[in-house]
């Protein structure tokens, strides 16, 4: 919503003059200001800004941020038109992402990437990938052996990264590929989180190890989707996937779409899709430790629905309760745990004036976890999604997948993805913690437990 569709009295550049400034939030330092607490302890300090007011200004440094704070605003935020993809979080994703693919491009470059995309992620394209991901849902709890202690880290992200690949850019040679973006994604994901709340610029280009396994790593990420759209473009086939859809798309002009386009695209897929899935694996681990009557709820409808086969793909959708401890999990620990707009004309949300060129923030995870929104806001309770009575969720106060021309693609295939290996893993494990477990949250690019060591057990 622009300013003029709400203050017609507004002057001609559309300037929001007249309206209030939000408040500035408390707990400024000076130089600093909020920072040193994003910095701290975000998820303590985003939980509680909303006492403050519905859209407040934040100091970091000499920057001033907008953060918005209920559920009707961030939705506000998501569907206009007037906040796009930019800010400092973006910034710090270029390196790894490009500028030319779908989770950066902006206004028709995205509409077009979008419409490439979409239909490899729609409802019915989904059970296409039903028999990759029980394959590999059934290849990790094989690869387990009770007794056995996990580095759940490695394994989540391994087994996110497989069914991403496998499903979107089909092929056998995807196995051996996988692994190698495994190792790479591992190194790129905890180095690029440092790079954007520390942003040093050119010190990151010193030869210090760190730095360079970095580089390294991206520089081998680059090269292996080089070599995929390569082998695809030498194979002469074209499977019904993903990367057949990026080969044949057309710009705006009817010409195909240039090779840092189709090789940003794929980057800015296969990236999002194994971070976020993986993280999510790693927080259903931990609710199935912590709390093991879940884990054995699961097991018991898996046995009443499936019987003693293994789980398909066709079961999932008859899977409610394993479904609703996914959501849960998600509300809880939503591996996108903040997200970044900035305006691109001076608006009014809320009844205050957001200037052209602000930044905005928001938290998904503040917003799903307010008292305000949920009772007992704080516990684990997979029975808030059941139909009657999931209403009581006020509107956008669970958008774990966003809203809007920028939602996530891929909702219904992590849903059917998560689902699938919840129930595979719950009906074979039990768990309980290893030495050197560490499940306090591990700030990132997402959000999600920072080690976890789980020995399996068997059920
Ligand atoms: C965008 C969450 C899995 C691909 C997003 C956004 C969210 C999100 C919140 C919107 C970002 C914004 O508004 O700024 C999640 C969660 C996932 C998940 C929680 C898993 C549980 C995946 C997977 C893929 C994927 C598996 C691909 C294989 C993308 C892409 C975008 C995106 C390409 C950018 C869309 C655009 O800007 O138009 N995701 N995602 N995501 N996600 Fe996901």
């Amino acid at each position: 919503m622009t300013v003029e569709s709400v203050r017609p009295e507004a002057t001609e550049t559309g300037s929001a003059t007249g309206l209030r400034q939000p408040p500035v939030a408390g707990g400024a330092v000076p130089v600093l200001g909020h920072g040193w607490k994003l910095v701290r302890d975000p998820l303590a300090f985003l939980a509680q800004l909303r006492d403050h007011g519905d859209v407040v200004r934040l100091k970091l440094g000499p920057k001033t941020v907008y953060a918005v704070t209920t559920p009707a605003l961030t939705g506000a935020v998501a569907l206009s038109p007037d906040y796009i993809i930019a800010g400092p979080l973006w910034e710090s994703l270029e390196s790894l992402l490009g500028k030319e693919g779908v989770a950066t491009a902006n206004g028709p470059l995205h509409r077009r990437q979008r419409r490439t995309i979409q239909p490899a992620f729609r409802l019915d394209a989904i059970p296409a990938y039903g028999p990759i991901m029980a394959e590999e849902a059934y290849a990790l709890v094989e690869r387990w052996r009770s007794g056995q202690v996990l580095d759940v880290t490695a394994e989540s992200f391994r087994v996110a990264v497989r069914v991403a690949a496998r499903c979107l850019m089909r092929g056998s040679y995807m196995d051996a590929r996988a692994e190698r973006i495994c190792a790479s994604l591992a190194t790129l994901f905890s180095g690029m989180y440092q790079r954007m709340v520390v942003p040093l610029g050119p010190l990151y280009k010193v030869p210090l190890p760190a730095n360079r396994e970095f580089n390294r790593a991206l520089a081998d990420l680059h090269l292996l989707v080089d070599e995929i759209v390569a082998d695809r473009r030498a194979s002469g086939q074209k499977p019904d996937d993903l990367l057949t859809a990026l080969l044949e798309a057309k710009d705006e002009n009817g010409e195909p779409i240039g090779e840092q386009e189709i090789h940003d695209q794929v980057i800015a897929i296969l990236t999002p899709g194994s971070e976020t899935v993986g993280s999510v694996i790693m927080s259903l681990l931990l609710v199935l430790t912590e709390r093991p009557e879940i884990g054995d709820k699961i097991r018991d409808e898996v046995k009443a629905v499936v019987g003693d086969r293994q789980i398909a793909f066709e079961d999932v959708r008859k899977l409610a309760y394993t479904a609703n401890v996914v959501t849960e999990t998600l509300r809880l620990y939503p591996a996108v745990w903040i997200l970044t707009r900035r305006a691109v004309a001076d608006t009014e949300l809320g009844g205050y004036r957001i200037p052209k060129g602000a930044d905005l923030i928001y938290s998904p995870y503040a917003i799903q976890r307010d008292h305000r929104s949920y009772r007992r806001h704080e516990e684990f309770d997979p029975d808030r999604w059941l139909p009657g009575r999931s209403k009581e969720v006020p509107k956008y106060a669970m958008s774990p997948f966003s809203v809007g021309n920028r939602k996530c693609p891929s909702d219904h295939f992590s849903m059917a993805e998560l689902t699938l290996i919840t129930a595979a893993i719950a009906s074979h494990y039990r768990f309980e913690h290893a030495p050197g477990s560490d499940t306090r949250p591990r700030i990132g690019i997402t959000l999600r437990p920072r080690r976890l060591m789980l020995r399996a057990l068997p059920r």
